[in-house]
């Protein structure tokens, strides 16, 4: 079984992306709402939540596991692979690949949480395979508390993002990394704010097609024809009035959150 973590809803942008991906892998999955926002959090307190919530998904039969947070990966990575004896997928690598393949120009945006834009993770990851690249970074705080609210069609939403998303026009990127796992549900509003000509990278679909090579080369997971991805498990730390609502949105039909 595949076990995915996020801080809260955002990884389920990436559960959706496996789902529709690997259909035939039964999948776990943990929101820890009750805890959201990580991005704002020491990396001392990240570690400690990944860490808890890693043992949630194994001891409830996950064999291998997505860390589903830009956030999570970019600080907890490498404690998690040190503590757990099992594969630990994170979701920066898969996106920073698919970056530097879509990047005509060789200038990147990167847009995440605080946590994620002060690791810096990933200008270094995408400098120290091109170096003549020119990365550009914003922390865009507002948008997770946003998105977790529901709020991915109001106004101010469009007025926040716009002020983001300013410097990142100037500098005449040409591919933007959604550097969080929240942002694909706003890619409607980002992609015509920052221009329609630059590439926006979704993490969840790349972490998706970097768990299938992964999985074609393993032999740890293997597919079960008979699975129906609606028997998939979701727990969530907390449910608040949009949790529910964001899922099915996310899912395009209703999810069964099972609280613990
Ligand atoms: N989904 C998390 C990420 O990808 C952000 C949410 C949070 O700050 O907890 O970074």
């Amino acid at each position: 079984m595949i076990g995915i973590f996020d801080s809260g809803i955002g990884g389920m942008t990436v559960a959706r992306a496996v789902e529709q991906l690997l259909p035939n892998y039964p999948l776990l999955y943990l929101g820890d709402i009750a805890r959201t926002p990580y991005g704002c959090k020491s990396a001392r307190t990240i570690i400690e939540y990944s860490i808890n919530n890693t043992r949630f998904l194994l001891e409830n039969g996950a064999k291998l596991i997505i860390i589903a947070c830009n956030t999570a990966s970019s600080v907890a990575t490498d404690r998690l692979r040190q503590e757990f004896n099992v594969p630990i997928i994170e979701v920066i690598s898969p996106a920073v690949e698919q970056a530097i393949v879509c990047s005509q120009k060789g200038r990147i945006g990167i847009i995440g949480t605080r946590a994620t834009i002060r690791s810096g993770v990933y200008e270094t990851k995408i400098l120290a395979q091109q170096p003549e690249y020119m990365v550009f970074s914003t922390a865009c705080p507002l948008l997770v508390p946003l998105v977790e609210e529901g709020w991915i069609a109001k106004r101010e939403t469009k007025m926040i993002l716009r002020r983001y998303l300013h410097s990142l026009k100037e500098r005449q990127i040409d591919t933007l990394v959604l550097g969080c796992t929240h942002y694909p549900l706003l890619k409607h509003l980002i992609q015509p704010r920052i221009g329609r000509k630059v590439t926006l990278i979704d993490s969840s679909v790349a972490v998706a097609e970097y768990l299938q090579n992964y999985l074609a080369g393993q032999t740890v997971l293997t597919p079960d024809g008979s699975h129906d991805p609606t028997r998939n498990r979701y727990f969530v730390t907390d449910i608040t009035e949009s949790t529910q609502f964001i899922a099915a949105k996310i899912f395009h039909r209703p999810i069964d959150l099972q609280p613990i």
